[in-house]
C-alpha cells in the first residue's frame, strides 16, 4: 500500500468474501484484472445510507458479466446484503460504492482459465457531487472522436480510451469529453449526454456505443412523468453546436449543465430553464429515496 492512499477515516473494504481494512486488501499481480483489464465494475451512489437504484445497478452488472462470459459470483440477495453491510461499515451518509469483478488469478494466457475463481472487490468513498458553484454556472466540455470499441454498453474495467479522452478534456481546461462516432453523439468519457433544442430534450437511444446509464434512465423517466418534450433518437454531431442546452449525467455528477463547448458558450452560456427544471426534479426524486421511498412519486412537481 502506497503511503497516503489510505484515507484514515475510511471504513473497511470488501475482498473475496471478507471485510478488511484497505491496507490489508491485496490482490495477486497475476489477477486478470491487472494483467488484461479482464473484468467489469459498477459505481453506485448512496444517499442517506440508501443505495440509489441498487437493483438497476445490479441488473447492469449482470448484463456486463454475461457479456464477458463470467458467471455472477453472487445472487442478487447476496449482493444487496453485502452492499448494505459495506454502507453501514463506512462513516458517511452519502457514499459512492465502487465494485469490480475480475476473472481472477491465472497463469497469463489470453484465453479463459479452465477454472475461474473471480476476484470481487468493493470499496466506499464519500460521495462528492458537483459543487453549488458548478451546478449554478455549468461545466465545460470538448468534443472528441469516440475511438472506443464496439461494446460500450459493457461496464468494463478496461477504460484506457475513456482515461485518454477525459484527460484530453482536462488538458483543455474542461471537465468532460463529449464523444462523436461517425457524425453521431454517443456519450461522454464518463457520463451520458443530453441536449435541448427549442424546448425539446434530445437523448441518443441506448445501443452498443454507449453505457446504459442509470442516471440517464432516471432523467428519461422524470421527463416522461412530468411530460417534458422528449425525443430519444440518434443525435447528429451538428446539433451539439446548435444546442440551447447540453447536460451530462452520471451517478457522481447527477445532472450537470455543460455551458461551454470547445471554448464557445452553449446557448446563453448559463444553465438553461429545462436543465433547472430537470435538476430540481432529480433532487426531489433523491429526497424521496432519502425518506426511504423508492419509485417515482406524483408529489414532486
Ligand atoms: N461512470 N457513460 C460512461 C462511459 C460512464 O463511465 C458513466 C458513469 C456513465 C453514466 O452512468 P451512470 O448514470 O450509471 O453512472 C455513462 C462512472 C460514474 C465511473 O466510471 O466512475
Amino acid at each position: 500500500m502506497e503511503q497516503g492512499l489510505e484515507a484514515p477515516e475510511s471504513g473497511p473494504v470488501f475482498l473475496n468474501g471478507r471485510f478488511m481494512p484497505l491496507n490489508e486488501a491485496h490482490v495477486s499481480v497475476l489477477d486478470r484484472g491487472f494483467v488484461f483489464g479482464d473484468g467489469v465494475y459498477e459505481v453506485i451512489p448512496v444517499y442517506s445510507c440508501h443505495a440509489f437504484r441498487l437493483d438497476e445497478h445490479l441488473r447492469r452488472l449482470e448484463h456486463s458479466l454475461a457479456a464477458i462470459r463470467l458467471v455472477n459470483p453472487y445472487s442478487l440477495e447476496q449482493w444487496r446484503h453485502m452492499i448494505g453491510e459495506l454502507i453501514l461499515l463506512n462513516p458517511w451518509e452519502d457514499q459512492s460504492i465502487y465494485l469490480q469483478v475480475t476473472r481472477g488469478v491465472a497463469r497469463r494466457d489470453h484465453a479463459f482459465p479452465e477454472i475461474t475463481n473471480p476476484t470481487v472487490f468493493m470499496m466506499s468513498t464519500c460521495l462528492t457531487t458537483p459543487s453549488q458553484d458548478l451546478v449554478s454556472n455549468g461545466a465545460s466540455a470538448i468534443t472528441a472522436v469516440d475511438f472506443r470499441w464496439e461494446h460500450c454498453d459493457v461496464k468494463a474495467i478496461a477504460l484506457l480510451p475513456n482515461v485518454l479522452l477525459r484527460q484530453a478534456a482536462v488538458d483543455a481546461g474542461a471537465n468532460e469529453a463529449i464523444l462523436v462516432r461517425k457524425g453521431w453523439l454517443t456519450e461522454g468519457a464518463a457520463s451520458n449526454i443530453f441536449l435541448v433544442r427549442d424546448g425539446v430534450i434530445h437523448a441518443p437511444p441506448k445501443d452498443q456505443y454507449m453505457l446504459p446509464g442509470i442516471t440517464y434512465d432516471v432523467v428519461l423517466e422524470l421527463a416522461h412523468q412530468y411530460r417534458l418534450p422528449l425525443s430519444v433518437a440518434p443525435v447528429p454531431e451538428a446539433w451539439l453546436y446548435m444546442a440551447d442546452e447540453i447536460w451530462q449525467t452520471s451517478s457522481t455528477r447527477e445532472v450537470l449543465a455543460v455551458t461551454r463547448l470547445n471554448g464557445q458558450p452553449v446557448g446563453a452560456g448559463v444553465p438553461g430553464p429545462v436543465f433547472k427544471r430537470m435538476y430540481a426534479l432529480y433532487q426531489s426524486y433523491k429526497d424521496t429515496i432519502m425518506r426511504g421511498k423508492d419509485g417515482l412519486t406524483p408529489d414532486i412537481a
